[in-house]
């Protein structure tokens, strides 16, 4: 063990100076299995992605001990076809990354203690990595033009921040939500109008066949700051479908769907304007899964043309979750000499965004 620690640190600072760097990522933090083979952080070798949605849908949304189950079930088998479609073999690998927060705990601990198995058995180092770095970094392997700094708008299942991204491993927390993500908000709303799990993509698809028609009992909280807050507009679509239940009065879903998109997508977009617009930004990411919504995408893009403010969206390939991200945030954070991880490596449920 203490050969394997001493092997593994003076492989990882070697990267910093390496010339072609293979990594191979391992990512389960919640009903995605996903392995990927990542070269110099940009090109991606493998994308393997087996997802759990068809299994949690029949719960309306992620069941933890069903997911950590099915990581066990499927991380070998990605792991070999992530290797097999990089065309390598595990020898050529430099380091193994894995998520190792934020996420579900249980799920997590799938990919950390696989990955942990593999870095031990090639002798080479571990990288653990952030889950909503990774998501920045998503846009790394989407545009590879893009280079720090940048300003972040990160809208995930579990975060929602405006962020700084001075330097790949320099991100500082603009404004956060104090509730609910705006991820969980989309799933929340599908959920209490009966559309099956994951919401945000039904909502987005059925939004296009509905109007801006409805008011919801909502005033935007948290003027004057960065800060989000998502909960009272949750709670106001909620009870205006209770109360059209409980009057047996119609519900127009594709309506509902429609005003809400509205409002939740004009308090992301006027925050980030105002941030955009004080601080000079030339260059804005979106990271996260609702980074997929085409309504957000569509308001972000007409600003941002007005605006002469380029504007990076993450492939929808890579908006949601899956290991390339993490693999090429790894290899930023090796070239930065940070997250080399000894085999005591655990999950965490929650990590900061800040670093640097
Ligand atoms: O970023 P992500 O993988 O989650 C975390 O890392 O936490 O994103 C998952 C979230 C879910 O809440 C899902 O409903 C939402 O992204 N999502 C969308 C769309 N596609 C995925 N939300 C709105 N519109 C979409 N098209
Ligand atoms: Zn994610």
């Amino acid at each position: 063990m203490a050969d394997y620690l001493e092997i593994a640190k003076q492989k990882f600072d070697a990267l910093k100076d390496k010339k072609d760097v293979l990594i191979l990522a391992v990512e389960s933090s919640c009903d995605e299995t996903a392995v990927s083979v990542v070269k110099n952080g940009r090109e991606v070798l493998s994308n393997v992605v087996a997802s759990q949605i068809e299994i949690h849908k029949r719960f309306g949304g992620v069941v933890p001990e069903v997911a950590s189950r099915n990581h066990i079930l499927a991380i070998s088998s990605c792991y070999k076809r992530a290797i097999e479609e990089a065309k390598i073999e595990s020898k050529d690998l430099d380091a193994i990354a894995v998520t190792y927060g934020a996420g579900l705990m249980g799920a997590l601990l799938v990919g950390v203690n696989f990955a942990k198995t593999v870095a031990y058995s090639l002798n080479i180092p571990l990288i653990a990595v952030s889950h909503v770095h990774g998501h920045i970094s998503a846009n790394y392997i989407s545009h590879q033009d893009l280079t720090p700094p940048f300003a972040c708008l990160m809208v995930s299942g579990g975060h929602t921040a405006i962020l700084n991204v001075e330097d790949y491993c320099k991100i500082k927390v603009i404004g956060s939500t104090v509730d609910d993500s705006v991820g969980e908000c989309f799933d929340k709303v599908a959920r209490v109008l009966g559309l099956p799990y994951p919401g945000g993509p039904v909502i987005d698809k059925i939004a296009k066949e509905g109007l801006d028609n409805i008011k919801f009992n909502y005033h935007s909280p948290l003027k004057d700051t960065y800060n989000f807050s998502f909960s009272g507009l949750k709670t106001a679509v909620v009870n205006y479908v209770h109360n059209k239940e409980q009057k047996h009065e119609e519900i127009d879903k594709n309506d509902v769907a429609c005003s809400f998109q509205e409002l939740v997508t004009q308090e992301l977009v006027e925050k980030t304007k105002h941030f955009c617009e004080k601080e000079d930004v030339k260059k804005l990411v979106v990271a996260g899964g609702v980074g997929a919504n085409s309504r957000l995408r569509e308001k972000l893009s007409l600003f941002c043309e007005k605006n002469g403010i380029k504007l990076y969206l993450p492939n929808l390939k890579y908006c949601t979750d899956n290991a390339a991200m993490i693999g090429s945030m790894a290899y930023y954070y090796a070239k930065n000499g940070i997250g080399l991880a000894d085999l005591t490596l655990t999950a965490k449920p929650n990590v900061d965004i800040s670093i640097g």
